[in-house]
């Protein structure tokens, strides 16, 4: 099985490439210099060339708050790049793989999201990646839609960002009225995998469980990584960003607990994993 990775050079991207290659399958991590998913006649140079089973296809523009002000950056990666990359593996009969987000969530609800809730994303990032789910849905038959939150692994990203403030900061103030579901990209990567081998097409949900608020899961970072510091939590209104959040944005692994059942572990086994990996 000969699968691609778009975004290879991203934090999920690199998951794949950490994985120990499963006996079966080659994967093949592209950056956006080797497939600029915006460019149809490279994108199809790729296929060609490739001739893949399967495409991973989670690089995409995802700078939330910049987003606000470059919808059209955001737009052409997200729903074009999307187009792009769907209608190649529907001429060359490949299975895709759309990473979304919970962000194509209003975070209006007070319990997990399922993948047959009502979407309402809040910013010019969540509609974008939206409309990369629907572009999808509409060219690619074999189509694996998988909506995660909250991302660590290789590269910048909120746990690096703690620990770094940690060391400079006398103490810190963290947003507490933000509830989500970290997820380690390792795990996603894993459980991405042992999809791509079934014809189970769908959306589907992929987010290690439980959850927290940001302050909580910067206090948990914080313990795990032995470093004493004063943590102060704040209000999303005391953090001005531009891109609106939505305020609750659990996902729940409904059709994963449907089928072949959410062996998802906590956030806080991953995230143990993670600073024993990056700290220890
Ligand atoms: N981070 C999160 O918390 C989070 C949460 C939910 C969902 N997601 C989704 O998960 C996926 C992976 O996110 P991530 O955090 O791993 O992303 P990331 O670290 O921000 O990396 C983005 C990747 O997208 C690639 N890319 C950007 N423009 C491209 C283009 N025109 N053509 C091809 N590749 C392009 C970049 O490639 P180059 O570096 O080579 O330019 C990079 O590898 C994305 O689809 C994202 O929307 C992320």
């Amino acid at each position: 099985m000969k699968i691609i990775v778009t975004g290879g050079t991203g934090q999920l991207g690199r998951a794949f490439a950490d994985l120990s290659e499963p006996s079966n399958a080659q994967i093949l991590c592209l950056s956006s210099r080797e497939m600029d998913v915006t460019n149809p006649h490279q994108v199809n140079s790729v296929f060609n060339q490739v001739q893949p089973d399967v495409v991973i296809h989670a690089g995409a523009y995802t700078a939330v708050d910049a987003a606000e002000k470059e919808a059209d950056a955001a737009f052409r990666v997200n729903v074009v790049g999307t187009r792009n990359i769907a209608a190649a593996c529907l001429h060359y009969h490949s299975k895709l793989v759309y990473i979304s987000t919970d962000y194509v969530f209003d975070g209006k609800y007070n319990r997990p999201y399922t993948e047959f809730d009502q979407t309402n994303p809040l910013n010019v990032y969540g509609r974008s990646k939206l409309e990369g789910e629907k572009i999808a849905a509409r060219i690619c038959p074999q189509l694996f839609i998988i909506r995660t939150s909250w991302l660590y692994g290789e590269g910048h990203n909120f746990v690096r960002t703690i620990l770094r403030l940690a060391k400079e900061r006398e103490y810190l103030t963290i947003v507490n009225d933000q509830t989500g579901s970290p997820t380690y990209t390792a795990d996603l990567a894993q459980g991405i995998l042992s999809l791509v081998d079934t014809h189970e097409f769908g959306t589907y949900h992929m987010s290690n469980n439980g959850q927290c608020t940001w302050y909580e899961f910067a206090k948990e970072i914080l313990r795990l990584a032995g470093r004493s510091i004063e943590v102060k939590p704040i209000t999303t209104a005391e953090f001005a960003m531009s891109a609106s959040r939505p305020q609750y944005s659990v996902l729940r692994n409904y059709m994963l607990e449907l089928t072949s059942g959410d062996y998802f572990r906590s956030w806080q086994e991953g995230l143990n994993d993670y600073i024993n990996k990056i700290v220890k």
